[in-house]
């Protein structure tokens, strides 16, 4: 309860102003995207992950109810293909047991970027809606081409599939995909990763201003020697952000620094 308080003081003005410094008020196109948070946790030597497919716990039980009460403040959680298929996350809210009214009532949208649809229907995501404990998965792909026949398969069991343009190198567009979230009314996106994701959101703008508006990376005092790395997308590595206005909060034993990019 004391940390799930202590998360709601530390991010609650963070996620309110950062909309304010990054958008403007005014009725522009760029409105028209969510407010978008990126979030992820790393080890002191920059992994997010074994290459395994065995999903392991970076961070420490009180930044866990950090993240998830960073997940309540946001209607969506986006994630690549590549770690549905490594992970398997379920994408939910979890703070039951840590309130007694928890906003795990609402649930959180699960949104999945995923050109060739290669998501399974056998995703703890999916079950998870359809047992009530997640929202309905939307998946974004571009031209589907031989994926194709796959879209009323996924829609059949319960997936929202949005078609949108695909980038210069041939990945899902994130301003794009960002306008289709708006024009559905979804206001504030949290996006988790992976390493390429977390890439794409760190480097997309839209008239010359960056789509993620506030971004909270969990650093934890531990080092993994091997593994994925927070960036690890073939060494394109050029226009990557300084952050302005940051923050640093300790949770547990981790370090959490909260920034937004500077423009
Ligand atoms: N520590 C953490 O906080 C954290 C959080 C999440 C994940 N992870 C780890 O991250 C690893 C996976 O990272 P990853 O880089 O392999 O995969 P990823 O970022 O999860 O997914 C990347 C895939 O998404 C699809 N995609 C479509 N449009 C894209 C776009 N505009 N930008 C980027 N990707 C786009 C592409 O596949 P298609 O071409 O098929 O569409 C791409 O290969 C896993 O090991 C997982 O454990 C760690």
């Amino acid at each position: 309860m004391e940390t799930y308080k202590d998360s709601l003081d530390f991010l609650t003005p963070l996620v309110n102003n950062s909309i304010s410094n990054s958008l403007p008020s005014s009725n522009t196109t760029v409105c028209q995207f969510p407010h978008v948070t990126l979030s992820f946790a790393q080890t002191l030597d920059g992994y997010i992950s074994h290459t395994s497919k065995t999903p392991i716990k970076i961070s420490s039980p009180p930044s866990f109810i950090m993240t998830h009460t960073l997940r309540s403040l946001h209607d969506g959680i986006l994630v690549g293909i590549e770690t549905i298929l490594s992970d398997d996350p379920r994408l939910t809210l979890r703070l039951n047991g840590i309130l007694e009214s928890s906003p795990s009532s609402v649930k959180s949208r699960p949104i999945i970027l995923d050109s060739r649809l290669r998501f399974p229907l056998e995703s703890k995501c999916l079950k998870e809606y359809k047992d009530g404990r997640g929202g309905k998965p939307w998946i974004f792909t571009t031209h589907v081409g031989e994926a194709t026949g796959r879209i009323p398969v996924l829609e059949e069991a319960g997936i929202q599939v949005n078609v949108v343009d695909g980038d210069n190198e041939g990945k899902i567009s994130i301003s794009a995909m960002l306008k289709v979230l708006g024009n559905q009314n979804l206001k504030k996106l949290m996006v988790e990763g992976g390493s390429r994701i977390i890439h794409s959101f760190l480097t997309s703008k839209y008239n010359d201003l960056p789509l993620t508006n506030l971004v909270i990376i969990t650093i934890a005092p531990t080092f993994l020697g091997d593994g994925v790395k927070v960036l690890s997308s073939g060494g394109k590595h050029s226009n990557l952000p300084r952050f302005t206005n940051v923050k640093y909060h300790q949770f547990g034993p981790d370090i959490v620094m909260a920034g937004n990019i500077a423009t």
